[in-house]
């Protein structure tokens, strides 16, 4: 008996320590219970933050809830100036953001918490949760200190301009605090201060592991997830779904890739006809109040949104609005003249083709502009056979399409850098067709690592989508037809382009700077996962995307390797990510499971090992 429960203890430990995710630069953590309840009072440099619990027990003051800003002064205390503000442009208050980051933390500990039955050994759940009847410690304060000041650029940052940093303690006797620089690094605390606590099965909530004290700075500025709203709709509430995910797992990027050629779901007031043509139904699409809400919610949470309009190839929908600008729209045999079913590019001479590009992004980027640092401009897949059929290039001899994308690309990065944003592009127009881009532009690639290894030794700033680890849609079938006899058996099993599927343990194993000189790695912003839509709905969207972004997610946030250069293992993630997996599920999100219930109430990670 007594083995045995040294033993649980033992395992217990073994399961719970260190549990955080993404697992934070340094972190200490103690054996010693603590409750937390309603009861908890929070200050933000000194001043009490009025959370809201579900429960709605703390009602807050109204004058709580007016406009107070980064800059703090009393000008802008003046009703009129607020309404100025609020007219010209958004305006972000520090304080808001810190409020509605605690109010969130305190809804996941107090309302949205988890019973951890599934990571104690099989029906000992109740004999090592903490007793109800010793005399409780709660935490009785949780002190944020904010030690800079935001700027306009903490909310509409370019990679490198948010110090994101935070320590946290939590002392035995029940006092906690957050230190950070900016209010962006006080959210990635709080997402962090939530991973401490579980549910009692009798319904309280405790942590075992006070004293804690964790400091923490992600290791990548540029932390992202790709979605595809083109290929399939996506519902709005499916994309907050998403940023709220991704706020948990301390992503920083969402790339709407907005536009494709199977539909236009995106509303230009300009050119109405985009959407009223190329949507796929009337009403799914995103108004500009949906772009800026989306934007707003993304920007609460510490979520930079990056909108991408596809082009020159990728943009076949046009053709159902504005037929005279495109080329081989819907041509046939597809595979001769792009990538995937249906064709169409923009016209590379066509005079009309500036005029409209002109109009199109006069309207679009101001309105992205005052919530985002960058503009993807796309790029990718241009197929130069498709310019046989465009009587404004009638070749794809690249002597010629190439000055012609040169002059393009060109103009189109002017109208960018215009509107004060920064472009990205697909690596193709830098590497593939030589094309030459400004020393600003990010450069997304998804080749793969000598890709990035050129790239940045050209001396271009990169993410990284590398598709062989980092492609969440890969290795999931075939979603082409293909026909009885011949082709059926050469195609058989059907597996897509881009198999074998990227599970957590391929996309955990990727190193962003694998093989890269200290100079290439420098040029390494970050890296997003890629959830291309051919078969992914709001549906599926939740376990196509967690808990494998979760898994690129630490490799962003707290590196490939360890402080002592050694790769993180298996071992070491999988108990903490299933753990984070029930939090995930606890919160909302769908995310699918890392591995049966057996191996992680096995009590260590060499149970379930090969
Ligand atoms: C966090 O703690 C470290 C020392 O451990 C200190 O250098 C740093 O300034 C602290 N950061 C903040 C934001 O308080
Ligand atoms: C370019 O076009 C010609 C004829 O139009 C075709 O024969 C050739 O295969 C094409 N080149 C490529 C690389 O597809
Ligand atoms: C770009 O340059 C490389 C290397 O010089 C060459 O192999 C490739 O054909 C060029 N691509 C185009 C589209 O001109
Ligand atoms: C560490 O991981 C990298 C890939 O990220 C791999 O190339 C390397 O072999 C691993 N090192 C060890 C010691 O396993
Ligand atoms: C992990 O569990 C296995 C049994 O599944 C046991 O043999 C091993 O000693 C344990 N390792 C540690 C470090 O506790």
């Amino acid at each position: 008996m007594l083995s045995k429960a040294v033993l649980t203890l033992v395992l217990a430990t073994v399961t719970s320590v260190r549990a955080v995710w993404p697992i934070p630069a340094t972190i200490e953590t103690g054996d010693k219970t603590l409750w937390i309840g309603e009861a908890l009072s929070v200050t933000y440099n000194g001043d009490k933050v009025c959370w809201r619990p579900t429960s709605n027990n703390h009602p807050c003051p109204l004058d709580d809830d007016t406009m107070d800003t980064n800059v703090g002064s009393l000008f802008w205390q003046l009703p009129w100036i607020r309404n100025y503000v609020a007219v010209g442009g958004p305006k972000f208050s520090s304080k808001e953001i810190v409020k509605g980051g605690v109010s969130r933390a305190m809804e996941a500990i107090l309302d949205d918490n988890f019973v951890p039955w599934k990571l104690y050994p099989r029906l000992e759940l109740e004999s090592t949760e903490p007793s109800l009847r010793k005399p409780k410690t709660y935490v009785s304060c949780l002190d944020i200190t904010q030690t800079g000041k935001d700027t306009a650029k903490t909310f509409k940052p370019l990679a490198g301009d948010v110090d994101e940093s935070y320590n946290l303690t939590l002392g035995t006797d029940g006092k906690a605090a957050i230190s950070a620089v900016s209010s962006i690094g006080v959210l990635r605390g709080l997402e962090t201060f939530t991973q401490l606590f579980f549910q009692h099965s009798q319904g309280p909530i405790y942590t075992t592991k006070a004293p804690v004290k964790i400091t923490d700075a992600p290791q990548y500025d540029h932390r992202g997830v790709l979605m595809d709203v083109s290929r399939n709709y996506l519902p709005l509430d499916t994309i907050y779904r998403t940023i709220d995910a991704m706020s948990w797992n301390k992503l920083n990027r969402l790339h709407i890739h907005a536009t494709d050629s199977q539909s236009w779901p995106l509303e230009i007031p300009a050119l109405p006809e985009l959407h009223q043509k190329g949507a796929y139904a009337k009403g799914k699409t995103y108004s500009p109040k949906d772009i800026a809400a989306i934007h707003t919610y993304a920007i609460q949470r510490g979520v930079e949104a990056i909108v991408e309009i596809d082009t020159p190839g990728h943009f076949g929908i046009v053709a159902l609005s504005h037929p005279e600008l495109i080329t081989g729209w819907g041509a046939t045999p597809w595979s001769s003249y792009c990538a995937e079913p249906p064709c169409g590019q923009i016209q590379l001479n066509n005079p009309k083709t500036d005029a409209f590009f002109d109009k199109l992004m006069d309207d679009l980027l101001p309105r992205l502009s005052p919530y985002s640092a960058y503009f993807h401009t796309g790029g990718d897949e241009v197929n130069f056979n498709e310019y046989t059929l465009d009587p404004t290039v009638g070749t794809n001899d690249s002597a010629v399409i190439v000055p012609l994308l040169q002059k393009f690309i060109d103009k189109h990065h002017a109208r960018v850098r215009k509107a004060g944003l920064v472009p990205m592009v697909w690596e193709e127009i830098p590497a593939s067709y030589n094309v030459t881009i400004g020393e600003d532009v990010v450069v997304q690639s998804w080749l793969g690592d000598e890709a990035i290894k050129s790239l940045t030794g050209q001396g271009h700033k990169v993410i990284t989508s590398n598709y062989n680890y980092w492609y969440l849609d890969c290795g999931r079938g075939q979603w082409l037809n293909i026909p009885e006899g011949e082709a059926l058996e050469a195609n058989w099993p059907f597996n897509d382009w881009c198999g074998p599927t990227k599970s957590w343990r391929l996309v955990y194993s990727y190193d962003p700077r694998a093989g890269l000189t200290d100079d290439e790695a420098a040029l390494v912003l970050g890296g997003e996962v890629g959830a291309w839509a051919e078969t992914i709905d709001e549906v599926n969207l939740d376990s196509i995307l967690w808990p494998r972004s979760s898994a690129a997610g630490e490799v962003l946030w707290s590196g490939r390797t360890d402080s002592a250069g050694e790769n993180r293992t298996q071992f070491d993630a999988a108990p903490r990510l299933a753990e984070f997996r029930e939090r995930m599920l606890a919160r909302g999100v769908r995310a699918d499971p890392v591995y049966m219930t057996f191996c992680t109430q096995g009590g260590n990670a060499t149970t379930c090992s090969l």
